[in-house]
């Protein structure tokens, strides 16, 4: 297994494994170097094996059913599919696609999400990019004034907020599993200890304490500034591809700019804490 990371680029391409071979318990250790060091990895070539992609997963922490419990893998609640464009009942028919608003998984839940990881079955001609914002590089950027002025604030998250049509009605159920929870504005990554910026547009609600005019002002001035294009990532897809992302250090977006069919597994690796 290989290591590749383009200078300057957020990500890191890992060749030589396949899915007709398990994975070695120092191939998984270098796995998760590679995601903490360079927040996003790739892997191309890799056929449709929703057992290899668990135990993948798995190492990396426990994989967290989604919330949209109706579109969860036939096979197991540890998978997602996610699908558009598509002659199947596990097709999405929201106004706009499943996760095409800014957003970082799990920060509705008290316990945010270590990761994801997006494996590629059906990949559009043109366009179904993924954006991911490096929120680490974001924070480290901000002015010192802002850093000591966000410095002891909490924001609060609840799913599907807003998401400009990308989520599904929740049933009573589902939404009273997920009431609103709060995070601090800045949290510290349980891993690597930096700081990050740990706001999102998909799922952040308010700032709790400041008045609403003021709070809904700084958050859009820290969306607009972690937004910028230099924090930014373009993850082009391929068929067979896995994309796997440090989601305590980054928030992604699915483009909302194709015709075609597009269809992901998708697994959401759960808080594993510090240390
Ligand atoms: C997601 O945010 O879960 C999906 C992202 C994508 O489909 O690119």
């Amino acid at each position: 297994m290989k290591v590749s990371v383009s200078p300057g680029q957020l990500g890191a391409e890992i060749s030589g494994l396949s899915t007709s071979q398990a994975l070695t318990d120092g191939e998984l250790v270098a796995l998760t170097d590679a995601l903490l060091s360079h927040r996003a990895i790739v892997i191309r070539d890799l056929d449709e094996d929703v057992g290899w992609l668990r135990r993948l997963g798995r190492y990396f922490g426990p994989l967290v059913p989604h919330i949209l419990d109706q579109y969860h893998h036939p096979e197991t609640d540890e998978v997602s599919i996610i699908a558009r464009n598509m002659n199947s009942p596990a097709s999405r028919t929201t106004p706009t696609p499943a996760g095409s608003f800014w957003h970082t998984d799990l920060s509705y839940k008290d316990q945010p999400s270590d990761a994801i990881f997006l494996y590629a079955t059906h990949v559009p001609l043109q366009g179904g990019d993924t954006l991911v914002a490096n929120l680490a590089a974001a924070y480290a950027d901000l002015p010192q004034s802002t850093k000591a002025k966000i410095k002891n604030l909490t924001a609060t998250h609840r799913f599907g907020w807003n998401t400009g049509g990308g989520t599904p009605k929740l049933t009573s159920a589902q939404e009273r599993a997920h009431p609103e929870v709060v995070h601090p504005v800045v949290r510290q990554h349980p891993k690597t200890g930096e700081k990050i910026l740990f706001v999102n547009p998909g799922y952040t609600m308010c700032i709790n304490e400041l008045p609403e005019v003021e709070g809904n002002a700084l958050l859009g001035d820290l969306f607009t500034h972690s937004l910028h294009e230099k924090y930014q990532h373009r993850h082009r897809w391929e068929k067979g591809m896995l994309l796997g992302l440090d989601n305590r250090a980054t928030m992604h977006k699915a483009v909302d700019d194709y015709d075609e069919p597009r269809r992901m597994l998708r697994m959401i690796v759960g808080y594993t804490g510090s240390g």
